[in-house]
């Protein structure tokens, strides 16, 4: 699989995610291809591009070019929201992580990768215009219930529903509106949640 050759190719630009994890969505994302499914990938909080890189290096090998959209407000973090408070203490604070759209442009250049297309927006501000009109595969990273939730409800509407979500800091203590936001949205849905490391692997089967 390609997916599993691909992991040394590219360095890790932030601390935000480790490879084992890059691995796991990868290997869910070749899957899915492998399925030939209708839509295009989602990468909602992308930050400085440490896992889009790799994503988009797999999508081009599989001659998906220009079928992955990347969302983030390059402003860091919002406000918490009360599910977001934590015992462990109070890291992640407003604004933490803001980076420029420039910073993810360099990343992609410096990798010799095509630019996915790229939003720059809070998620409660966006609409179903800046998404794609079909999405098979979205990895959701975010750290706030707010931003988690506005994301779910954004992308359900026009997911494929063969393909997959994951979603980062999933039961992460550090990051208790993560579980609650994704626990909350999906209580009622027909749709089975595996835990991998404290990635939520999201699938109808
Ligand atoms: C942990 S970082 C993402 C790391 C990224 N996936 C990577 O691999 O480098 C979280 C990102 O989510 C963004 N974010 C969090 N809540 C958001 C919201 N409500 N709207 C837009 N961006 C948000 C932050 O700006 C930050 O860049």
């Amino acid at each position: 699989m390609y997916a599993s050759s691909i992991i040394n190719q590219i360095n890790l630009v932030s601390d935000q995610i480790n490879k084992s994890k890059i691995k796991i969505i990868l290997n869910n994302l070749e899957n899915n291809i492998s399925q030939q499914l209708d839509g295009s990938v989602v990468e909602m909080g992308c930050y400085v591009g440490t896992t889009s890189l790799f994503i988009q290096k797999l999508l081009i090998h599989y001659d998906q070019i220009s079928n992955f959209f990347v969302y983030d407000s390059f402003q860091g973090l919002p406000d918490k929201a009360p599910e977001d408070l934590s015992v462990v203490g109070d890291q992640f604070q407003k604004f933490q992580l803001s980076c420029s759209k420039s910073d993810l442009i360099t990343n992609f250049k410096k990798n010799n990768l095509p630019l996915p297309r790229i939003t720059k927006a809070w998620f409660n501000q966006l609409t179903n215009q800046e998404l794609p009109k079909k999405i098979y595969f979205a990895f959701l990273d975010s750290d706030f219930y707010f931003s988690i939730l506005d994301s779910l409800k954004l992308i359900w509407p026009v997911f494929n529903q063969k393909g997959t979500i994951i979603i980062d800091d999933y039961n992460r203590e550090a990051l208790p509106g993560v579980s609650k936001a994704v626990n909350v949205f999906f209580q009622h849905k027909k749709v089975k949640v595996k835990q991998v490391e404290n990635l939520a692997i999201i699938t109808n089967n």
